[in-house]
């Protein structure tokens, strides 16, 4: 075994020599020759991939041929290439409609009997890349490739990767290691991991990246300038070879702190002027950049609010800076009051980004989008779906996911989130009536929009394994995979991520399904219960405090006292958060008895005896939940343990040291959830189980 296949730096793009021999000369024999047309950038980096992968799994590389090589093409033959491109191809243009592919649909297609031939083809380059990615998981899942027949377009016309990566090569909620990208306030010179980053970002759809921070500091601020512009083009450059177009992250105050004016008020003339500049400037360096994300009079941050300004005045003047040279702004919605006095009851940290951004529909640029948060708070275990989703109707959205496991884990925890991003996309906001799911929304099909998408915090650093626990690298592929296709089932995405990373091996694939499926529930049962969230250490977030954030400015309480606990966000008589959905969602979330379990706590202020739909009351619930939840984490440990002799000793005992201190942690977690709760309730457990 290679030292990048023990290390976990493969990845999911681990090539290895596929061992079952019927199979890998099934696949030799339809592989044996390769006709690649054209040699742009993108396709260079196909044909580069498709070598190196089909040489190490099938034991030597397809021979190149010319397209005009004549008789020597009826041998089985791979042709890769956009339609129109070359004669050999014209076979599909009777069967598939290529005009409707766009820039990144693709089609694999191969009848086995008529011409030996398989098709990697596309409209344009992009889309082959991406048909040489699935050709390649085809082999590496061990699917049959005798008849083809894939057509694949994305469902999200964005599919981004943020990085909070600063300059002094920390990352904010970072938890595997440095940024591949910073050091002492420069960029890295060696980039050869930047480019298997490409890749691996490539290989599942990934087309868009910022590489910096959201909050933006005096360093980075200085991106856009001439100081660190061919640094960021360079590595744009990098990113453009695998389709990923290059954003930065921008600091709002910069006329100020760059420029020396005096304001930065959108609607100061020289402030408009100053932007202009500063993007045209950009777009001297790099020509396809995708532009700017902002965090704006969010958590200390500069903005438009200083001006007595709104977000759509400061959001319209940078879009028509970009806008001349193509451009977008993409600006997040995760504005709330971070001062709040923990004694107030009205104030409601939940409602902050509607009340903030529903006044403002259809006030912005066609170039500018909006980002929220899947949840009204901050990415916690378990969150309503944010209501501007369905909301928000004339303007552009993009879902934002955190695949860094800021309060899943930290990567130290076993925690596969595909299962709770797929409840955020499948969600129903009943906004045009049924079937208007998050999905729907965030692409942009429901209400038109000609833009659309997801973006997600990265996971990665430049730890070994790139992401801290090994098992970690499921959430970062399967956000890739979802945000091509949110119809993805979660076990399907963690099937074909064992396969890649693992190998087809039946057994590895069984206990690891069942591990990965069932940690999010896992990890849930553990934690904060009934959607209530937080309960963790201030600051850093990792670990069980109860009232960590109880008496403090962030806005995010949970309300326990000796007779119940929860927040009343109804309208009857609490926030009026439940109001800020349609019918019938928000008379679901108002009505103590049709709220779903898991978000009881979210919406309501109920006794601890309050029976759940369950049937268990809301204390005994706690107790159970706990019990269960930090025996199963135990398990997750043992079930890895039965896999010792089929996965390679590193990784085995990389992650085996993960689960057992999961385990341990876990146990923490119970104890101190199950003591609180007890201590405040004095309702015993009815089950007599230790609680201190
Ligand atoms: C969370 C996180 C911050 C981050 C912020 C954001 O509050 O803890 O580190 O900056 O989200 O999304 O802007």
């Amino acid at each position: 075994m290679n030292k990048r296949t023990e290390s976990g730096y493969a990845c999911w793009l681990d090539y290895r020599l596929i061992p079952n021999e019927p199979l890998r000369s099934a696949y030799r024999k339809r592989c044996s020759q390769l006709v690649m047309i054209g040699d742009s950038p993108l396709l260079q980096a196909a044909r580069r991939e498709l070598n190196l992968a089909l040489g190490v799994m099938l034991g030597e590389a397809p021979v190149e041929a010319e397209e005009d090589a004549g008789a020597e093409l009826s041998l089985p033959v791979l042709v890769v290439g956009t339609i129109g491109s070359s004669q050999l191809l014209n076979p599909l243009a009777s069967l598939y409609h290529f005009d409707e592919l766009g820039e990144e649909g693709y089609v694999i297609h191969g009848s086995g009997s008529d011409d030996n031939r398989i098709y990697l083809s596309a409209d344009a380059d992009k889309g082959v890349l991406y048909a040489v990615f699935h050709f390649i998981r085809l082999l590496q899942t061990g699917a049959s490739i005798e008849q083809l027949a894939i057509r694949e377009l994305p469902s999200n016309g964005l599919r981004m990767i943020n990085h909070w990566d600063n300059m002094d090569g920390s990352i904010e909620r970072g938890y595997a290691g440095r940024s591949i990208f910073f050091h002492e306030g420069r960029f890295i010179e060696d980039q050869e991991r930047v480019r298997d980053y490409a890749r691996l970002l490539a290989s599942g759809g990934i087309n868009a990246l910022t590489i910096n921070n959201v909050n933006v500091h005096s360093q980075e601020s200085k991106l856009i300038t001439d100081e660190f512009l061919p640094d960021v083009a360079k590595t744009a450059a990098i990113f453009r070879e695998y389709g990923i177009r290059l954003y930065l992250s921008v600091n709002y105050a910069s006329p100020m702190e760059l420029g020396g004016l005096s304001t930065a008020d959108p609607l100061a003339p020289e402030v408009a002027e100053w932007w202009h500049g500063a993007a045209k400037n950009i777009y001297r360096y790099i020509p396809d950049f995708g532009g700017f994300v902002v965090k704006a009079d969010s958590e200390f941050r500069p903005g438009p609010f200083t001006y007595g300004r709104n977000h759509a005045d400061g959001a319209n003047m940078l879009a028509d800076a970009l806008a001349p040279f193509g451009g977008e702004v993409i600006w997040r919605c995760f504005v709330y009051n971070c001062l709040q006095n923990w004694r107030d009851r009205i104030t409601d940290r939940a409602r902050a980004a509607y009340d903030h951004f529903m006044p403002l529909d259809g006030t912005f640029r066609d170039n500018v989008m909006l980002q929220i948060k899947n949840g009204p708070m901050d990415f916690q275990v378990r969150e309503p779906v944010s209501p501007l989703f369905g909301g928000l109707k004339e303007t552009n959205q993009l879902l934002e996911l955190q695949i860094t496991q800021e309060y899943t884990g930290q990567q130290k925890h076993l925690c596969f989130l595909v299962p709770q991003w797929k409840e955020v996309f499948d969600f129903d906001t009943h906004a045009q009536g049924e079937g208007s799911t998050v999905a729907e929304v965030a692409s942009g099909r429901l209400f038109g929009r000609a833009r659309g998408g997801v973006a997600a915090v990265a996971n990665i650093g430049d730890d070994a394994s790139w992401s801290g626990h090994i098992l970690a690298q499921a959430n970062w592929y399967g956000y890739a995979r979802l945000a091509w296709n949110p119809k993805l089932s979660a076990e399907q995405i963690a099937r074909e991520w064992i396969a890649m990373t693992f190998g087809l091996d039946s057994a590895v694939e069984r206990v690891l399904l069942g591990m990965l499926l069932s940690s999010y529930r896992i990890y849930e049962d553990y934690t904060a219960p009934l959607g209530v969230g937080w309960m963790v250490n201030p600051n850093h977030h990792y670990g069980p405090n109860v009232d960590g954030y109880e008496y403090s400015k962030w806005g995010t309480y949970h309300y326990a006292d000796c007779h119940g606990m929860g927040v009343d966000r109804t309208v009857r008589s609490g926030t009026g958060y439940a109001g800020q959905y349609h019918s019938p969602v928000a008379e679901r979330y108002e009505s103590t008895a049709l709220c779903p379990d898991e978000l009881l706590l979210f919406f309501q202020h109920v006794p601890y005896t309050h029976r759940l739909k369950s049937g268990k009351t809301v204390i005994q619930h706690i107790y159970d939940t706990h019990f269960e939840g930090a025996e199963r984490a135990a398990q997750l440990a043992e079930q890895w343990k039965s896999l010792a002799s089929l996965v390679d000793s590193a990784r085995f005992g990389q992650v085996l040291d993960r689960l057992a201190h999961q385990a341990e942690h876990a146990e923490e977690w119970r104890d101190c959830i199950n003591t609180y709760f007890y201590r405040k309730s004095g309702i015993a457990d009815e089950r007599g189980r230790l609680i201190y």
